[in-house]
């Protein structure tokens, strides 16, 4: 049987002041009139169904998960006790699949990725999941366009075989987050791909691979799935999810497993990471402005606004970034909307 696992834990500091910590990107209507969470199981229920999907997210969110995707069974919302990372996240999503069906493939997906032409994806995901079936560990990887230094890198290796009609190859190499010059580097070096942060493999398979290459996670992982599905599991989740280590799949997994394979995704993706991401998705008028409120722009143009009480007028200024919600207001030149990070310590420091 194949299984999806949607992560929600993102701490929504990306799309500040809109998303907040109580309010992450996952669940907000940034594209269209769903919530990007309610996308994404939207999407997987044209493929599974909605007893096969899984949501992973920090307990914290539970009320809205089962608000905004009410078709999820309850039981298949994982609650985390607090946030130890994807490699902890994917582990015990893991277990807990494993309980329905312990050699089940396992699609692990982002709950806040746009994606362009569903139906393309369907079909790559099904050439995944036909491989996964033959045991690989597979990654879906996007073909590289700029030296983006946020996502892990694919050096792509001999083609292996089709599934279902897909491509695969092997992966040389598995980089997450280079620097600068390394992405640069990979760039003009071609046959790179980025990694999509969309992983197929079977449940136990990824269980195997963290006992290879993180022993102590899978030691935890042990002493939860021996007290899963009985009335003592919250407990000793609560125990002993804190002392897991933290650390991403892409650290702690991808760059270390010898045998991965990787599936092109030529579908249309991006992972929206910031406030100009959103630009391509809505319509601007003629000085290039995109004006979602209520306000005016005078001898504005190239600017973004979305505010949501307050009225805004804006006057002479260009390529900005104007955003109200909720009694904050961001106004940021959108040549730093990569570094919105520096707002959110900033105002951990000092709000
Ligand atoms: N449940 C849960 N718990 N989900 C989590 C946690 C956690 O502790 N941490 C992160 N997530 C979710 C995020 O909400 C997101 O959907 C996904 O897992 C990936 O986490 P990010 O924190 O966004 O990772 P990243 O963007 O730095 O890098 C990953 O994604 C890139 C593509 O967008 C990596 O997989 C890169 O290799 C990849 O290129
Ligand atoms: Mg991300």
């Amino acid at each position: 049987m194949t299984h999806a696992v949607i992560m929600a834990g993102g701490r929504g500091e990306r799309f500040w002041p809109k998303s907040r910590q109580c309010l992450p990107k996952q669940f907000l209507k940034l594209i269209g009139d769903q919530t990007m969470l309610q996308r994404t199981v939207s999407r997987m229920e044209r493929f599974l169904a909605p007893e096969n999907i899984y949501i992973i997210t920090a307990a914290s969110h539970q009320q809205i998960v089962r608000h905004q995707v009410p078709e999820i069974p309850e039981g298949n919302i994982i609650l985390e006790p607090c946030g130890r990372d994807t490699a902890a996240a994917i582990g015990l999503a893991a277990v807990i699949v494993q309980q329905k069906d312990a050699a089940g493939v396992m699609v692990v997906l982002p709950a806040d990725h746009y994606i362009a032409d569903e139906d393309r994806f369907l079909e790559v995901l099904r050439g995944a999941v036909d491989a996964a079936e033959e045991n690989h560990t597979v990654t879906i990887g996007i073909t590289a366009n700029r030296p983006e230094t946020g996502f892990g890198y694919i050096a792509r290796g001999q083609y292996y075989q089709n599934f279902a009609g897909i491509p695969s190859y092997h992966v040389k190499r598995f980089t997450e987050k280079p620097d600068r010059q390394q992405a640069v580097g990979f760039l003009e070096s071609g046959n790179y791909f980025w990694n999509s942060g969309i992983f197929v493999w079977r449940a136990d398979v990824i269980r195997h691979l963290i006992g290879e290459h993180l022993p102590s996670l899978a030691e935890g992982l042990e002493k939860i799935e021996e007290v899963a599905g009985t009335t003592r599991y919250p407990q000793v989740l609560q125990e002993v999810y804190v002392r897991l280590p933290r650390i991403s799949i892409d650290y702690g997994v991808m760059e270390k497993a010898r045998e991965v394979l990787v599936i092109p995704g030529d579908f249309g993706w991006d992972d929206v990471g910031s406030w100009t991401a959103l630009e391509s998705y809505k319509e601007k008028d003629i000085n290039g402005n995109i004006m979602e409120g209520r306000g005016v722009l005078v001898d504005t143009t190239n600017t973004l606004v979305q505010n949501s009480d307050k009225m805004v007028a804006t006057l002479g200024v260009h390529d900005l970034i104007v955003v109200e919600s909720e009694g904050s207001i961001l106004i940021c030149h959108k040549q730093k909307a990569q570094e919105l990070k520096k707002v959110i310590t900033a105002l951990q420091e000092n709000g």
